[in-house]
């Protein structure tokens, strides 16, 4: 494709130079937001007289003809093409001859992509935190059906004290929640229009950013030209909102891998969503959450690519920026194929609740309310600490539980020891005594499950 700035040049760019430098094949996904900000440029262009009337309608006109081929696959993009601006400009100007030659007037390539990635980053973060809500509203529907699932809570991997599948799941569901806050946040913040600050230094044209600002449907125009053609930040927000979503599902995914083990057998993943092996007949593995603990290290690095890129370059557009993109999208589209494919996973496991209770029978994971029932007896909690740890470690040298452990046993270490103590560390007893606001007694999780209902249906997704 001829080049539109030849005429400064006496020879033809190098063929290398051409591929080297062309962002078609990446950016040519912004089309429709292209052509967007163009139809409101040119809309603005004649209304403040800087273009005549009937060019800007022929403009509008072939812009929509070319939107409408585009979508229909009828046009073709050129993939020797420079970028997707340059190329819808010169296939305009190719239907419509010279009014096309009249919509670059007052605009910069630099304002423009400026424009088109605030442009589809907007429209991401919507679809992103639409399904953002699904996955939400599966957990709270887990949730709903495992108040009463106990299980082992852990800290170290080790079994601490019990919990619920619910309470367990509803942890992830306030990990979200922020998630979602970040998005909208990122989303708020970037809704500025930067189209009109021209390459860097705004125009001489009596141009309206504010019309146009309003036509794209932006809070305002960028208040100063240099920032708004150099600035980044909306980017490397939305990398790390993503990274740290891709963070809290990748721990999600980890625990998942743990509790399809043959260790925990804690869950079973439905055939849908596990795969084989080439040549071990018995496995079935957890490859979907293991892909997703992968690719956030991938999504981390597209946030590293972009604080690097950016870090050294000074003001304002400089084409290292045209790597923003690649990382962007990238990030973009494994965050949403993770959480496509998370969501369905999640819905459709079995979770074995018979296995789940047994855990948390075994490991002592009592221990802390053997010692709250001296306290209640009123010993010191450090002495009453000391003596459940002497009985926990009886109980393992004689391969007993604290469920076992003989009453005389008990009064050995401690005579305020009675019969009472085995309804006290008996696993239902010490869940449904976890009443605390926050805690994982059905009571309280039930509160928290209205918190968490209300917030997720105030998500406005
Ligand atoms: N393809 C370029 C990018 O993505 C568009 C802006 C080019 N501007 C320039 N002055 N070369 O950044």
């Amino acid at each position: 494709m001829a080049k539109m700035w030849a005429g400064r040049f006496s020879k033809e760019v190098d063929e290398t130079v051409n591929a080297f430098n062309s962002s078609i094949s990446f950016d040519g996904r912004m089309y429709r937001q292209d052509i967007r900000g163009s139809v409101a440029h040119a809309t603005m262009l004649s209304d403040c007289g800087i273009i005549p009337k009937d060019d800007a309608q022929k403009i509008i006109a072939g812009l929509k003809g070319i939107l409408s081929d585009l979508d229909s696959g009828a046009l073709e993009m050129d993939p020797t093409a420079e970028d997707i601006h340059m190329f819808v400009e010169a296939e305009l100007t190719k239907r419509i001859g010279d009014a096309g030659k009249r919509l670059h007037t007052a605009r910069s390539r630099n304002d423009q992509v400026a424009l088109d990635v605030r442009l589809i980053l907007r429209d991401e973060i919507a679809e992103i935190r639409v399904l953002l809500k699904k996955l939400l509203q599966t957990l709270v529907q887990l949730a709903e059906q495992h108040t009463e699932t106990i299980m082992p809570g852990y800290t170290h991997l080790q079994r601490a004290q019990p919990v619920t599948l619910a309470h367990h799941l509803l942890a992830y569901v306030w990990m979200l929640l922020r998630d979602d806050g970040r998005l909208a946040d990122t989303a708020k913040r970037m809704n500025y229009c930067p189209l009109g600050a021209g390459a860097l230094a705004g125009t001489t044209y009596p141009i309206n950013r504010h019309q146009t600002a309003r036509l794209l449907e932006f809070t305002a125009p960028v208040p100063n030209s240099l920032d708004a053609v150099s600035d980044r930040d909306f980017c490397v927000e939305l990398a790390n909102a993503l990274s740290l979503l891709m963070v809290h599902l990748s721990r999600f995914s980890e625990e998942i891998i743990l509790w399809c083990s043959w260790e925990f057998k804690f869950i079973e993943l439905d055939d849908a969503y596990a795969t084989g092996s080439s040549i071990m007949p018995q496995k079935k593995n957890p490859d979907v959450t293991e892909l997703i603990r992968g690719k956030t290290g991938r999504v981390i690095g597209d946030l590293t690519t972009l604080l690097t890129m950016l870090k050294g370059i000074p003001l304002a557009y400089n084409k290292d920026m045209q790597e923003d993109k690649e990382a962007v999208f990238d990030a973009i589209d494994q965050a949403k194929l993770c959480l496509k494919t998370f969501d369905p996973m999640l819905a459709t496991m079995r979770v074995n609740k018979e296995n789940m209770r047994a855990a948390a029978a075994k490991g002592f994971i009592n221990a802390t309310d053997c010692a709250d029932y001296l306290v209640k007896k009123g010993l010191p909690f450090r002495d009453a600490y000391k003596i459940t740890g002497t009985l926990v470690a009886r109980c393992i040298s004689e391969g007993l539980t604290l469920e076992t452990l003989p009453l005389a046993a008990y009064r050995e270490a401690c005579p305020q020891f009675d019969e009472d103590v085995y309804s006290a560390i008996a696993l239902e007893t010490c869940l449904n005594g976890r009443i605390s606001e926050g805690g994982p007694s059905a009571e309280a999780v039930a509160g928290q499950l209205r918190l968490a209902k209300q917030a997720i249906e105030a998500l406005n997704a």
